[in-house]
């Protein structure tokens, strides 16, 4: 995977950066031998996973009505396996479900760890075939808050993460009280500790990479406007303005909660500002690997803060050594 050197160009300001990313290497890979391939006679062992169903997969992995969920295309699978260790070290990730892009993320996960994967078809494994406004476009952009939205009508709660994340301790104590949805900020600059949980009024930089909602009306409002927003805006890859925007606009009539930066900093913050993270030691949830241009540069980043887990202690993941 290193060795495809992808390099990837999109604003470091942004955490969809990630999204950007997986969506141009839908348009490389292909060229490095699409994985996919690998799986064209595909055992009837695991050819069964082809009929599972989002609504199977998260009645299987659910516990207390919670779902953790990410979504990861094949490149991605190193990243999904440092976050599983992190959240294994939680004691949580009987509750995750991979959302794969690509069969052979599906099989690869299944295959290791049985039920933890599905995918919602169509596969949008040739973002190049849709041109720019199209439906099949939006279809793409869409797919994250469209699988959020039907995880939330079948009534769970839902923790959705990017998978350049990692958590160092339990993020549940910190979804306190009953509000609609919980999410964290993406502007770096310092907040006092006993800042406001109100979204800020101005221009809010809130991170789709991390997403705690309740199955309320609230909650269905936010991913139904998110979805919205992002069939107004058809020429972005990226799915992080379409949700700020969606936030303002529902910011009466739903109850929104920003979480605290100590514990869920923006990679900005937390990768670049020393005397910061000494002083909020110890009170660090989970770290975003973002703010950051390129795939190899991401991994380089988790290896020098101590952060890159598959090296060491794959084990400890119920995916082991990929
Ligand atoms: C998947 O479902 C279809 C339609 O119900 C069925 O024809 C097919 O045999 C199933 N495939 C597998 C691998 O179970
Ligand atoms: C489910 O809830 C119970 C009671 O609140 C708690 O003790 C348990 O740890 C929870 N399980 C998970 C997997 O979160
Ligand atoms: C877009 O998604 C809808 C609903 O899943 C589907 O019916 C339609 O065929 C898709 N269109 C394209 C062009 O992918
Ligand atoms: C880094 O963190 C310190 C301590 O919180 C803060 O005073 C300073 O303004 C921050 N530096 C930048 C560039 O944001």
């Amino acid at each position: 995977m290193q060795n495809h050197n992808v390099t990837i160009s999109s604003q470091p300001s942004n955490s969809s950066t990630f999204f950007s990313l997986l969506v141009l290497l839908g348009v490389i890979l292909p060229w490095f031998g699409a994985p996919q391939f690998l799986f064209q006679n595909t055992p009837s062992s695991l050819a069964k996973w082809r009929n599972y169903t989002l609504p199977q997969a998260a009645s299987f992995v659910a516990k207390n009505g919670t779902v953790i969920v990410c979504t990861v295309s094949h490149p991605f699978l190193p990243f999904l396996n440092n976050w599983l260790i992190s959240i294994t070290r939680q004691k949580h990730q009987d509750q995750v479900l991979v959302i794969a892009e690509d069969y052979a993320t599906l099989y690869t996960v299944n295959q290791k760890w049985p039920g933890h994967a599905v995918l919602v078809p169509p596969a949008p494994d040739s973002p190049t075939a849709q041109n720019y406004g199209s439906q099949g476009f939006f279809n793409l952009t869409s797919r994250r808050p469209r699988h959020l939205l039907h995880l939330l009508e079948l009534g769970y709660n839902v923790m959705y993460n990017d998978v350049d994340m990692v958590w160092l301790k339990d993020p549940f104590p910190y979804m306190k009280g009953n509000h609609d949805v919980y999410f964290s900020d993406d502007w770096t600059a310092v907040k006092p500790l006993d800042h406001s949980h109100d979204l800020e009024k101005g221009q809010p930089n809130i991170c789709s990479c991390m997403i705690y909602m309740r199955p309320t009306s609230g909650g269905k409002l936010v991913m139904k406007k998110w979805i919205d927003e992002l069939h107004a805006e058809t020429m972005k890859t990226n799915d992080q303005p379409g949700f700020n925007r969606a936030l303002m606009k529902t910011a009466g009539q739903v109850d929104l909660y920003l979480l605290p930066q100590a514990a869920f900093p923006t990679g900005g913050l937390y990768f670049e500002n020393k005397t910061w993270v000494e002083e909020t030691k110890g009170m660090h949830a989970i770290i975003h690997n973002n703010y950051i241009v390129g795939f190899k540069e991401k991994l380089k980043r988790f290896h020098d803060f101590g952060l890159w887990l598959v090296d060491d202690h794959a084990k400890e993941s119920p995916l082991g050594r990929l």
